[in-house]
């Protein structure tokens, strides 16, 4: 568990000991608080895909450390010349079509199978919640599984014309000729209307937010614990590492989420 602060009694053990202690006793009150919650909702981000092979954007060996968001992933630039995005797209977008959902996106589908969680919200475009059987997925950054014409609309499944985006510059409309763009938010572009409504009545309502994996640095998505908490909700976080918003949490569990949250439902299991 975050911190691992040594009080009175932990101190005279050694600390790993500790931490999987206190990460433990953590856990087991976390499965105790989503058994009695009347509605919980998850909200996710890249470090629950990292386990799949998906990089994460922050950090040290974040995506953002070698590619600049604001060359490659920007509406402005991608308006000015589409080359250098459907570049960076080729060069990260192979792992997302092999890509596997993994323990935390199943455990989380599972958790929904127990009816102990109402929706997934979704920072992330890989689909893998919906692979590893989640129904209720609102997706907040689109969905890099569909392409979409950028003058006409025409939307094309990404798996569909794989080859001609190896083959393109930039692949365009088979209807129309209007340049292709994965049907994902690039920076500087709003969120889809319906999908961002839907997430905040589903976090005002929510009485239990489960985050997973964000760094909570991209608004307005990040204000989705904030408001969750205001409206009354606890905060969970499993994150591998601390994070700027650990102070938010009323519970957190630093570790890798393949391996926590299927330890969450485990104990739902077993727990009154
Ligand atoms: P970040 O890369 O900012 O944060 C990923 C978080 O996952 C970090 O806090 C890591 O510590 C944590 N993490 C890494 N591996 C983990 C694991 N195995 N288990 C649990 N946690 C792990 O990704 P996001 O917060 O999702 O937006 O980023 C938000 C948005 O920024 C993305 O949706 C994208 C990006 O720019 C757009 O493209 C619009």
């Amino acid at each position: 568990m975050s911190g691992c602060k040594s009080t009175k009694y932990s101190a005279a053990i050694p600390t790993r000991a500790r931490c999987r202690l206190e990460a433990y006793s953590a856990i087991m009150s976390i499965a105790h608080e989503i058994k009695h919650a009347r509605r919980v909702v998850a909200f996710t981000g890249a470090g629950i895909s990292a386990e799949s092979g998906l990089g994460t954007f922050r950090g040290k060996d974040g995506l953002w450390s070698k590619y600049d968001p604001a060359v490659v992933a920007s509406i402005e630039s991608f308006t000015q010349d589409p080359r250098k995005f459907w570049e960076f797209a080729r060069e990260i977008g192979r792992i997302f079509l092999t890509a596997k959902p993994n323990a935390a996106h199943t455990a989380l589908a599972e958790l929904a199978a127990m009816k102990h969680l109402d929706c997934v919200i979704t920072q992330n475009v890989d689909g893998l919640h919906q692979r590893a059987g989640s129904k209720r997925v609102i997706e907040i950054h689109g969905n890099a599984g569909r392409v979409i014409c950028t003058r006409c609309l025409a939307e094309y499944a990404t798996a569909k014309i794989v080859d001609r985006i190896a083959r393109e510059d930039v692949p365009t409309c088979d209807r129309c000729g209007g340049s292709l763009k994965p049907d994902v938010i690039l920076f500087g572009e709003p969120l889809p209307k319906r999908a961002f409504s839907l997430a905040l009545k589903k976090v005002r309502s929510a009485d239990l937010l489960l985050a997973v994996g964000t760094s909570l640095e991209v608004y307005p998505a990040a204000s989705l614990p904030e408001i969750a908490k205001k409206s009354g909700a606890k905060i969970v976080s499993i994150d591998s590492e601390r994070t700027g918003w650990d102070d938010l949490c009323d519970y957190k569990v630093s570790g890798p989420a393949g391996e926590i949250l299927p330890r969450i439902v485990q104990a739902i299991k077993i727990t009154f």
